[in-house]
């Protein structure tokens, strides 16, 4: 059976450049995709912008630019981002291409032949921060200003000509779509949420808007277009050339394996976009993930509050694989996560430069005095060096199944305690004294360096280039590495060559 894995991150607004919470979405989505390459799964990471609507339209405004060149130009510090924090994605959508907007017109048919949208009116609060539509019960007033209760940002009435989609139909269904399948919404705590506000129950939601015209427009009712998120929410499938779905790309990666997104968007994810899908007949993602906020003090960090780390100015400070390190360990999955600078320079100090980076040294630079500059022969292994190897072999189901159920703190928990296990045991061992014993100086550095590769696989996915450049020691390089190869305890060739590397993290002075 072909091994497919399809993971996707929201596509974000380029309404202002990204900041930290955008880097971190698609750093942990990296790190997935890549874990399924090495894994040998056949990848489809797809990320990109979302860039019609009122919010986007505004943002132009204010800045005096036309609406799409305004697109153009953002868009573009986003793809550039991608770059910057090195992600394997395999495509980068756009919502003003022509290839999205077919395919939503194409959806938006198919919803209307079903019977599932009808015209009518909408009066009621608007989020143009959020492009949210919310009811009397979830606005509150803070100094005389109307504002959503859940993301405290302001809203507007509104009173317009509007189609509709037929949401409050699917409420059993969506009910029973969660109950018998628990593992739809993750963390548990965020499926509660959503089931609770299903229960509450469900009206009708609004999917067009007459009042303003960058966007796309409804198929045979050129006065419309169509709701941003019903729009954004179709990326995912007009990047696999939906509506034609013998294609390839779709017969293989639909329906997708996750969409990994942020908690302030899991209404849009875990409720309205499974209700298009089954009102349009489509097979429905297995997962929706909302992770996290990335919290700058106790608040969200975001555009909107102005209170935003630049990623882009702590890749030049530190380095990117330093953050993406930094990110994947500090911020627990699932959780909330407060950022800084501080925690960061431990993490480089002690995880990286000290654990990590200085093991590779200290055990190349014993080899090279004392093994000839060779992986040592004559292996003999005992007790002690297959305790750490067949850690690895014995658990190496056990962290596929972690991955599965995106348990990052598991997988860089083990990476961490085994790191630390390696230390300890280069120094227990104590090859320095072994000088007369050449078999158990031989076996010593064997089990270091082969327990160095099979770290520097499984880092791969979490700091891909530091990896690869550790691998230089054993001239593996990037398209060698396998994830299944962790099982085998003498991978490493007896001598062949290693080489010296150059330092991997520097500290930093506090
Ligand atoms: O919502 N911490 O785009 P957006 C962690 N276009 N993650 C954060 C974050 C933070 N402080 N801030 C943002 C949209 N994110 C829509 C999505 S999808 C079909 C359309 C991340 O630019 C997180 O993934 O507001 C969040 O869900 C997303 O960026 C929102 O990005
Ligand atoms: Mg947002």
């Amino acid at each position: 059976m072909d091994k497919n894995f399809f993971i996707t991150t929201p596509i974000y607004y380029p309404s202002a450049k990204p900041h930290m919470g955008h880097a971190y979405s698609s750093i942990i989505a990296d790190f997935f995709a890549r874990f399924k390459k090495i894994d040998g799964f056949k990848v489809c990471f797809l990320t990109g912008t979302d860039e019609h609507g009122l919010k986007i339209q505004r943002a132009a405004e204010k800045k005096g630019m036309e609406t799409q060149k305004f697109c153009d130009e953002l868009s573009k510090t986003f793809r550039d981002l991608s770059q910057t924090l090195n992600l394997s994605n395999t495509d980068f959508i756009r919502t003003t291409e022509d290839r999205h907007k077919k395919s939503v017109q194409n959806l938006w048919n198919e919803l209307q032949k079903n019977n599932e949208i009808y015209l009518s009116k909408y009066s009621g609060w608007y989020s143009v921060s959020d492009e949210a539509f919310y009811s009397d019960s979830e606005i509150e007033e803070i100094n005389g200003k109307k504002v959503s209760k859940i993301s405290k940002s302001a809203v507007e009435w509104v009173d317009e000509e509007s189609f509709f989609f037929r949401l409050s139909k699917w409420e059993k269904q969506l009910l029973k779509y969660y109950e018998e399948n628990p593992d739809f919404i993750k963390p548990i705590s965020r499926k509660n949420e959503v089931v609770s506000f299903v229960k509450s129950g469900l009206k009708d939601l609004s999917v067009s808007r007459k009042s303003f015209s960058w966007g796309i427009p409804v198929p045979k009712n050129k006065d419309h277009v169509i709701y941003v998120w019903l729009d954004a929410l179709t990326n995912y499938i007009s990047a696999l050339n939906y509506p034609n779905i013998n294609d390839d790309k779709y017969k293989r990666f639909w329906p997708a394996t996750i969409h990994l997104i942020g908690k302030d968007i899991l209404r849009f994810h875990a409720i309205y976009w499974p209700a298009f899908l089954l009102a349009a007949k489509i097979p429905l993602p297995k997962r929706i993930y909302g992770h996290g906020w990335i919290l700058s003090g106790e608040e969200k960090m975001s555009k909107s509050k102005g209170n935003i780390l630049d990623p882009i100015e702590i890749i030049q400070e530190y380095g990117l694989d330093p953050l993406r390190y930094y990110l994947i360990k500090e911020v627990s999955f699932g959780n909330d996560g407060n950022i800084s600078k501080e925690k960061l320079e431990d993490c480089i100090n002690s995880d990286l430069a000290n654990n990590f980076g200085n093991l590779c040294q200290r055990v190349t630079a014993f080899a090279m005095k004392n093994c000839d500059g060779k992986i040592p022969d004559n292996i003999k292994f005992l007790e002690d060096d297959l305790k750490i190897l067949d850690k690895f072999k014995s658990n190496i189901n056990q962290i596929r199944k972690k991955i599965d159920d995106q348990d990052i703190n598991f997988y860089i928990d083990f990476i961490v305690n085994t790191l630390f296990e390696t230390n300890k045991y280069f120094n227990d061992q104590e090859p320095w004294n072994k000088k007369s014993d050449t078999s158990r100086l031989n076996t010593i550095v064997y089990t270091t360096l082969e327990i160095v590769r099979k770290i520097c696989y499984m880092l791969y996915p979490i700091i891909p280039q530091s990896s690869i450049n550790a691998l230089k020691i054993f001239g593996i390089n990037e398209n060698e590495i396998e994830f299944s190869s962790l099982e085998n305890h003498l991978y490493l060739r007896e001598n062949s060559k290693i080489k010296k590397i150059d330092i991997l993290f520097k500290k930093v002075e506090k």
